[in-house]
């Protein structure tokens, strides 16, 4: 794709009409601040492919998608995904094209360690991140690299994966590994990628690899030893390598948003809050609170339901002391993800629950609207004053701790005339805009996800979140800017939202203004 194609499509799709701005009262106010860190966000697995090229080892999703390959709707895999593996310099002249300063991506555990362990580093694994790294700072962009999203190596799994407390020490390692390679030219890391969704549909459900369905207990042991694993590593890099490499760390967590499905009963707010607590605050409460230590009414609710099941300890593990003090303060910035809203009501039963399980811990029903658009995959409706609010929780319960968003986007059937996508990208961010000006939350920066159509996950090659298209058919893998791509672009080149870069009536997002 080359700039004259850029402008082409800029041209095309750009329609001067009446005016949709006229909806976003005081908006000509709100131009992102010159130090706004505008990126755009991968993972490693999703669009690398090369799953056994130039030494690499096996991970999780390549050993359990080979042995199940009915577990994603296309029966897909993620052997040659987007082939970032061979065209990351492609990859990199994409990122510049969006005119962002900053390019959050995933290192594979074991394309750099093989076997997970650092007895052994593989040197086409380590070239291959090197030369990525080199190539963005040598165009200006800055790198941000999470050192897991999701891709466990094959054989901790075999030992348990994160239920195991070993995987401590085993993290530790590699992030010492990943910092002594790449800390010269990487100065923003995030230890883990969504812990949440990693444990409660992995290792609680079936929705993500590793698929244990160990619901109750397991989501709750994975939680316990990432947040451990996230604690040490922050230290090491605190203690050893900050002193030298000036950098910043933290972690990724995510959150739907809650609002009460009946605003005008009190039991329902009640449920907003109980639902963020044991979605949001269990992870975020350990590192970010005063307090620090797993919130309250999870650790009453967990222990409590435990003891009337009939448990002799609680499924949710303590953590000692000496852990509470390493965990507080554990992240220099509160990297959130964000997508969606749920309206949120107490329930006593639902005949989807697994017993025990965190969402029978919860005790809570969830549902969207079905006037909010769905474009893609079946979880994501578009409210966008969702966003807002999850900000202001984060505000309202952690103070003013700098937020960057790490992740935020929609998916759809991947035209390249993607009119959702850009509404949903304005609207999202005109939130975040009213988040920072009017009430003064903290956030630094927002990646976009993602850079290019990849694998996602258990829906496979189906859902599409790209500003670029992929097209998977062909082995080239050819990638084409979306519309979205030009309107983001434009967004980070004149900070500012443009609500008329599309026609009003393409849009169908009104019922969500606020
Ligand atoms: C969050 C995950 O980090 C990412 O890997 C995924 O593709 C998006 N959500 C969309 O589902």
């Amino acid at each position: 794709m080359s700039a004259a194609a850029l402008v082409l499509l800029s041209l095309l799709y750009q329609v001067q009409g009446s005016s949709n701005s006229e909806r976003h009262t005081g908006l000509s106010n709100y131009t992102f601040p010159e130090d706004f860190i505008f990126g755009v966000a991968t993972a490693a697995f999703q669009i690398e492919g090369g799953w056994n090229k130039g030494g690499k080892g096996e991970n999780i999703w390549d050993t359990y998608l080979h042995k199940h390959p009915n577990f994603t709707l296309d029966h897909s895999n993620g052997d040659v995904a987007a082939d970032s593996y061979h065209k990351y310099k492609e990859d990199i002249t994409m990122i510049q094209s969006l005119g962002v300063k900053y390019y959050r991506l995933s290192i594979s555990w074991t394309r750099l360690l093989p076997n997970g362990t650092d007895n052994y580093i593989n040197e086409d694994g380590m070239k291959y991140y090197r030369h990525i790294l080199e190539g963005l700072r040598k165009v200006g962009i800055t790198p941000m690299v999470t050192l897991f999203h999701w891709d466990l190596p094959t054989p901790f799994m075999d030992l348990g994966g994160w239920t195991n407390p070993v995987m401590v020490n085993y993290f530790e390692d590699y992030a010492r590994v990943a910092f002594n390679l790449y800390g010269d030219i990487v100065n923003i890391w995030t230890t883990m990628n969504e812990p949440h969704q990693h444990c409660a549909n992995g290792y609680g459900f079936v929705n993500f690899v590793p698929a244990l369905n160990a619901h109750g207990i397991g989501e709750y042991l994975c939680t316990h030893y990432m947040l451990l694993a996230h604690a040490k590593v922050y230290h090491l890099y605190d203690r050893y390598f900050r002193p030298s490499q000036n950098g910043k760390i933290g972690i990724t967590l995510d959150s739907f948003a809650g609002e009460p499905k009946n605003a005008s009963n009190p039991n329902d707010h009640v449920a907003v809050e109980n639902y963020l607590q044991m979605h949001l605050g269990l992870y975020a409460n350990p590192i970010f609170s005063s307090s620090g230590d797993y919130p309250r009414y999870v650790r009453d609710t967990i222990d409590h339901m435990s003891q009337i099941q009939g448990f002799t300890r609680s499924r949710l593990p303590f953590f000692t002391e000496q852990e509470i003090v390493m965990l507080k303060g554990s992240s220099d910035f509160f990297g959130l993800n964000h997508y969606t809203t749920y309206k949120i009501t107490n329930c006593e039963r639902n005949e989807n629950w697994q017993i025990p399980s965190m969402d029978h811990d919860n005790g809570i029903c969830m549902s969207q609207p079905s006037n909010w658009p769905k474009p893609g995959a079946s979880w994501l409706a578009v409210h966008p004053p969702g966003f807002r609010k999850i900000i202001n929780w984060i505000k309202k319960n952690y103070g003013d701790v700098p937020i960057i968003v790490t992740e935020n986007g929609l998916c759809d059937d991947g035209s390249l005339e993607d009119f959702e996508r850009v509404s949903y990208f304005n609207e999202y961010l005109y939130q975040l805009l009213l988040a920072v000006n009017i009430d003064k939350c903290n956030v630094r920066g927002y990646f976009a996800w993602t850079l290019m159509d990849d694998f996602e996950w258990g829906d496979g090659y189906v859902t599409k979140f790209g500003l670029y298209h992929v097209d998977f058919d062909s082995p080239h893998r050819t990638r084409t800017p979306k519309l979205s791509a030009i309107n983001y672009g434009q967004i980070v080149r004149t900070r500012q939202i443009d609500f008329d870069f599309i026609k009003p009536e393409s849009t169908k997002y009104q019922s969500n203004k606020i």
